[in-house]
């Protein structure tokens, strides 16, 4: 069977180190061996909620230039937004005809966005893994890599999928594989090791932009939140202590060391040792991917061939698909010339 890979970022503000570790490095390193790499910039998600809805145009082409420059080829991989392919909220609305509220109730990612104020929040935010699934199952996509907390959505889409296809009463879709990364699954805030690092964090010490320049990302180290023990021999030290794991992962993913082989390097020192060396591995890393940014942010032709290459294609998979779901739904059929 052909191999199609789905995934997608919210152009909601600053894309950080989390999206890069947790999703994106892992999409590059799977790129190779896929038939088939879809890379979408998921607006109407971002929708949901109102306080990232505000600046969609440069968030978008923030992170439409944040994939080349962290690997993707976007010669090879289709780079598009959302609002391009009609299809993703189409596919949805039948979704929405066969999800049991009940699986939405489960989703934790709703109960952490809407906290108390269940009642007030919007529609779209409730049923946003119902839109995820219509991402993924436009593809027919075989595999899904994401962060680890997107791992309950890709299993909501499983169902959803699996509830479609005993609805039409044919295997339209295949169930696809979530591929979460074993390590720098969750990567967490900087200021406190027990949430994960999102853009949508008050605090922009919280989290490592991918466009920060070598000074804010050594003062966003320096300021990092640890604890007052050294760093321990081994890896099962770093138990219980949110921080001081977090850091130590972070420097493990960026400088190519296992965990194992950083406490050896750091044993018994301070953070303030550790700090200096892991700003030096960040801005390594980040360095070149911070400069392709600039430079594919600066040049619009090419950032909109790239995205309109990519809906090209994306919108010839989607009316296949849609077209194989609607005959299987009683639908009318379109006359002739319509
Ligand atoms: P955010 O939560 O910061 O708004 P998104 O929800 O748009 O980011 O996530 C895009 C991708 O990045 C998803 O695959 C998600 O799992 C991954 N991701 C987001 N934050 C982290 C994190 N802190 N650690 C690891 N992966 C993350
Ligand atoms: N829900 C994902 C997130 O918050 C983003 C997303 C939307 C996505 N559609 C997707 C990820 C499809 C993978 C596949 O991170």
């Amino acid at each position: 069977m052909a191999t199609r890979i789905l995934s997608g970022i919210r152009p909601t503000g600053n894309i950080h180190l989390g999206n890069y570790l947790g999703a994106i490095k892992n999409w590059v390193s799977m790129a190779d061996s896929i038939d088939e790499t879809l890379f979408c910039i998921v607006d109407q998600h971002a929708l949901t909620t109102a306080e990232d809805a505000s600046n969609l145009y440069e968030n978008t082409r923030l992170i439409a230039a944040a994939y080349v420059a962290c690997g993707i080829n976007p010669d090879k991989s289709y780079i598009f937004a959302q609002s391009h392919v009609p299809g993703h909220t189409e596919l949805a609305w039948y979704f929405n005809c066969v999800t049991p509220l009940g699986w939405l109730n489960r989703m934790t990612q709703f109960k952490d966005k809407a906290g108390k104020n269940k009642e007030h929040a919007n529609l779209g935010l409730y049923s946003y893994p119902v839109l995820m699934a219509a991402d993924i199952l436009l593809y027919k996509a075989t595999h899904v890599p994401v962060g680890e907390d997107q791992k309950q959505h890709v299993e909501l889409a499983r169902d959803i999928a699996g509830a479609f296809n005993n609805y039409a009463k044919h295997e339209i879709f295949t169930l696809p594989e979530p591929v979460i990364p074993t390590q720098s699954a969750r990567i967490m805030s900087l200021r406190d090791g027990t949430k994960k690092m999102s853009k949508s964090d008050i605090s922009d010490y919280s989290r490592i932009h991918l466009t920060d320049d070598d000074d804010t990302l050594a003062l966003k180290i320096r300021k990092a939140k640890t604890d007052m023990e050294p760093i321990p021999q081994v890896k099962e030290g770093l138990e219980n202590r949110p921080e001081a794991k977090n850091l130590m992962g972070i420097y493990s993913a960026v400088s190519g060391k296992s965990i194992e082989q950083a406490c050896l390097q750091f044993e018994g020192q301070p953070f303030s040792a550790f700090k200096s060396e892991l700003t030096d591995a960040l801005i390594n890393h980040l360095e070149p991917i911070r400069r392709k940014l600039t430079l594919l942010l600066d040049d619009k032709d090419e950032l909109d061939r790239i995205i309109t290459r990519g809906a090209t294609r994306a919108n010839i998979l989607s009316q296949e698909s849609l077209s194989d779901v609607k005959s299987h739904l009683n639908l009318y059929p379109k006359p002739k010339g319509l």
